[in-house]
């Protein structure tokens, strides 16, 4: 199997905060990281709380800036992208957030925020067959047509069912989604 994302040697480090009387120095949130992704595989990444899961993450999407090493998806160094990552790594790379009730806009309907990706990453040529895939989408996670008009927090179902299909929406070749764990560190891969 290739390789997908290949993480080396990663540190993150966030400013240091500055208040009128007082300034913390920059603070390491992860040191010396390394891990890789194949193609098709399912990656559990399991930590206590503030252990750096999320900010793992952040730095896959290029949300925090690396303070040392490097994280490449499909050969490609993300370091070496402009400032803004190109569409293609935008869609391939994509986060199923953790609670639906705050991830999802509330004054959209479950059929517009799964139109939004639909129209941004799918070249599909019309309304009609944009409309199809959101009946495949609510279908995949056992949604049906009434749920179209309905809003993420108008049942807890359609929330976390919206949430889950949002994420399967466009092409997207990875999602993560982190959770803690009182727990020491542990990764956990499955090859598929
Ligand atoms: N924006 C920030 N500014 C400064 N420090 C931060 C920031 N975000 C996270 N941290 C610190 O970085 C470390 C890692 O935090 P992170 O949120 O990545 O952990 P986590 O494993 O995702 O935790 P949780 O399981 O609670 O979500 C923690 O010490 C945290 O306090
Ligand atoms: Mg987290």
């Amino acid at each position: 199997m290739s390789t997908l994302l290949d993480i080396q040697d990663l540190a993150v480090r966030y400013a240091a905060r500055r208040g009128l009387f007082s300034s913390t120095p920059p603070r390491p949130a992860v040191n010396g990281v390394s891990m890789q992704i194949d193609a098709g595989q399912t990656f559990g990444l399991v930590g206590e709380s503030g252990s750096g899961k999320s900010t793992i993450g952040r730095a896959i999407l290029r949300l925090v800036d690396t303070s040392s090493g490097s994280i490449s998806f499909a050969g490609k160094n993300i370091a070496d992208f402009g400032r803004r990552s190109p569409l293609s790594y935008r869609r391939a790379v994509q986060v199923v957030f953790q609670n639906p009730t705050t991830a999802l806009n509330a004054a959209w309907t479950i059929e517009d925020i799964l139109l939004e990706p639909i129209r941004l990453h799918r070249d599909l040529p019309n309304a009609k067959e944009q409309s199809k895939l959101v009946d495949q989408l609510l279908d995949q996670v056992g949604m049906s047509e009434y749920h179209r008009k309905r809003y993420p927090w108008s049942s807890p179902a359609a929330s976390a069912s919206g949430s889950r299909s949002r994420g399967r929406s466009p092409h997207s070749r990875s999602s993560s989604c982190a959770t803690s764990r009182s727990a020491r560190s542990t990764s956990r891969r499955r090859a598929k």
